[in-house]
């Protein structure tokens, strides 16, 4: 759950603890004018806490599944986090002055004793260390039957989308007591379901046109001009399957874990359980790139099947200028694809490379034949080390990637 501002300036992460942590670029400094900034905490503060629902007799975890930034309209940020069913509006301010000189009380704030006040004074703005305050400015709560997957601020800048597993709905920024219902797919008899919604996102200029995909692997895209709830799509996309590679995991590995629009906005890309593809609004029977994330892993899907990591949701992240994308794999390992050269590269994070002016270096899996030095064998990934979120500034070469226990920021050396 990583989130860069439209500026890049902030990065915001939510973890499983129900925390927000905002870190923010420092400036240049004089004494080392050439050195790119570093990211440090900005604020911190707790977003969710655990609930429990008791009509359900179900926990409500903490744990943040998205979190988006709103563009900023004046000196303070905003943004959006959910768990599982609330989804919270918050207002993140900074503070660098304090009022001294009050008549009633004493600097500490105790009420001062009103006989021994004689005479008035005027409470003057003192400066002060900044101080960052986060305060929740809005909670939309109680729209969701199921887990919510998705948040996405739609361009108009004054509503948002919210997906759960079978619907999706429109927020008005400012409105908490209800929202629109624009997608529904529960079918009548629960017995009949055979797909449920992954992930959802708005057009990044058309505030009328949203996407939504699926865990069959479809993805449709909604216009909200033509009819207020969107059952019926106006685009359908999916890549008809290839007969010779069914298996028994088909269905799972297809199913779609993230969806993102490009920055121009002709283009979504999409990530499921082995691939990135890459999709032109304009045609929908089939991608018109697709980039292998861990091919070697088709050989081990039983297993990634009996220790659940064939369900991890792995998101994809565009670079601020569309021409590569980033995606994460196990074993600490993300790919880089950049679309012009066709190449690819495999990275780790890992507490070696984070070093400060370490470099990458590319790793690289030993799929068969005769392992070589610095390859890695299959049989040796720790699936547990898994990177599912990524993401990119929105205008320089700098990522952030989240690891199990730590997040990595990497930055393009000057020069
Ligand atoms: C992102 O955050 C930075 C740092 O506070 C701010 O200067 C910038 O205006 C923000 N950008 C946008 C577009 O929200
Ligand atoms: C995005 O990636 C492409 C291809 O590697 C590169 O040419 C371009 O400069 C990158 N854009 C940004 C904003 O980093």
């Amino acid at each position: 759950r990583l989130n860069f501002n439209y500026s890049g300036e902030l990065l915001a992460t939510g973890d499983k603890g129900g925390r927000v942590v905002i870190f923010q670029r420092e400036q240049e400094s004089k004494n080392r004018p050439h050195s790119r900034g570093e990211y440090n905490v900005y604020s911190t503060f707790q977003s969710h806490e655990p609930e429990f629902d008791y009509l359900k007799s179900l926990e409500i975890e903490e744990k943040i599944n998205k979190i988006r930034w709103l563009p900023q309209q004046n000196a303070a940020h905003f943004l959006l986090s959910t768990n599982d069913k609330t989804i919270k509006l918050w207002k993140i301010s900074e503070r660098d002055k304090r009022a001294e000189g009050y008549n009633l009380k004493d600097e500490d704030g105790r009420l001062r004793d009103p006989f021994r006040i004689t005479s008035l004074r005027v409470p003057v703005l003192m400066p002060m260390d900044l101080m960052v305050e986060a305060s929740p400015r809005r909670i939309f709560a109680n729209a969701h039957t199921y887990h919510i997957n998705s948040i996405s601020v739609n361009s108009d800048h004054e509503t948002y989308l919210s997906a759960d597993d079978l619907r999706i709905n429109l927020w008005h920024l400012e409105i908490t007591d209800r929202s629109f219902n624009i997608v529904d797919i529960k079918p009548a008899n629960m017995e009949e379901l055979t797909e449920v919604i992954t992930a959802a996102e708005c057009h990044p200029h058309q505030c009328n046109v949203f996407v939504y995909s699926s865990s069959k692997g479809t993805i449709r895209l909604c216009d909200m001009r033509a009819a207020a709830l969107c059952d019926r799509h106006t685009k359908f996309f999916e890549e008809p399957e290839d007969p010779s590679s069914r298996s028994f995991f088909s269905e799972i590995i297809s199913s779609i874990s993230d969806v993102k629009f490009s920055h121009s906005g002709r283009y979504m890309m999409t990530r499921d359980y082995l691939s990135v593809k890459v999709w032109d609004l304009n045609m929908e029977n089939r991608p018109v790139e697709t980039y292998q994330v861990h091919e070697y892993l088709r050989s081990k899907l039983c297993s990634l099947y009996e220790n659940d990591c064939i369900f991890d949701k792995f998101e994809c992240c565009w670079n601020g200028s569309d021409g590569a994308i980033m995606t994460g794999s196990y074993n600490n390992f993300f790919r880089m694809f950049d679309r012009n050269s066709r190449r690819d590269i495999t990275l780790e994070a890992s507490r070696e490379s984070s070093k400060p002016r370490a470099m990458l270096k590319p790793r690289k899996v030993c799929t068969g034949g005769k392992r070589k030095k610095d390859e890695i064998s299959v049989d040796s990934l720790d699936f547990n080390k898994k990177i599912l979120h990524t993401a990119w500034h929105p205008k320089e070469n700098v990522i952030a990637v989240a690891a199990t226990n730590n997040l990595y920021i990497f930055q393009d050396k000057i020069n």
